[in-house]
């Protein structure tokens, strides 16, 4: 799968100003965590999720996407809050275990290929300190006619599922992005110890209501 898919900037910067995003925010899992946790939003989009947090008292929240509009957006509306735009994804500017907490929603779907969600998922695993947290939102495969059509369609289109991993669709509007089965998510998230998921019914940046999967890890604490 070509690199220029796991970075389609001029879609999302085109979306920065259009789109919502509606993944939940389960706070109960957040119960255990203090207030000044360093917490990052990895693909932050314009800050939705950093301003639920900051409502609800979290006051160490760093921000992170490869869209320039959506970090613009995203200051704009938190001036206080500290965001990055990431030049070469999936890379940080950050140390290793710089965070206590690390957010992902939404962001696995716009990542289609195998190869570039494991450097995302490895780089997040550097970022974290040991015994961290990584909270996943996404979207799993989808049983009905449109989307199993989409995901044949994009296959043909591109010579079989091959390489590409089956659930790889074009949306109307032009983005590459992808559903996951559970088996996938289980091997990509090999490296943390699974705490908690959830199954969750989400409303998508276009508008279906989709069945998503929410996940609760744990980077292993050193001994
Ligand atoms: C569907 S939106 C979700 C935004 C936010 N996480 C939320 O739930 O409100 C996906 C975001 O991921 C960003 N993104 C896409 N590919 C990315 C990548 N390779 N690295 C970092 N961010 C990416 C997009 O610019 C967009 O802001």
């Amino acid at each position: 799968m070509s690199d220029r898919l796991d970075t389609q900037i001029s879609y999302w910067d085109a979306a920065a100003a259009t789109k919502t995003f509606t993944h939940p925010l389960h706070l109960p899992w957040l119960a255990g965590i203090g207030k000044q946790a360093a917490i990052l939003d990895y693909g932050c989009g314009y800050g939705r999720t950093l301003d639920e947090l900051e409502r609800h008292g979290f006051g160490n929240l760093t921000g992170a996407d490869i869209s320039p509009a959506m970090i613009e957006r995203a200051q704009l509306l938190h001036p206080a809050m500290h965001f990055t735009t990431l030049d070469t994804p999936p890379s940080m500017p950050s140390p290793d275990a710089d965070f206590d907490v690390v957010l992902l929603f939404a962001v696995l779907t716009c990542v289609p290929g195998d190869d570039a969600q494991r450097r995302l998922i490895a780089e997040l695993h550097r970022v974290l300190r040991p015994g961290g947290i990584l909270y996943a939102s996404d979207l799993l495969l989808q049983d009905d006619e449109r989307n199993r059509s989409r995901y044949d369609d994009y296959a043909t289109l591109n010579g079989g599922h091959g390489d590409a991993s089956y659930g790889v669709f074009r949306t109307g509007d032009g983005a590459v992005c992808r559903h996951h089965s559970r088996e996938w998510l289980t091997a990509l998230l090999a490296d943390f110890e699974g705490i908690d998921s959830r199954t969750v019914t989400v409303s998508t940046m276009n508008g279906h209501e989709s069945t998503g999967i929410q996940i609760l890890a744990r980077k292993a604490a050193l001994t």
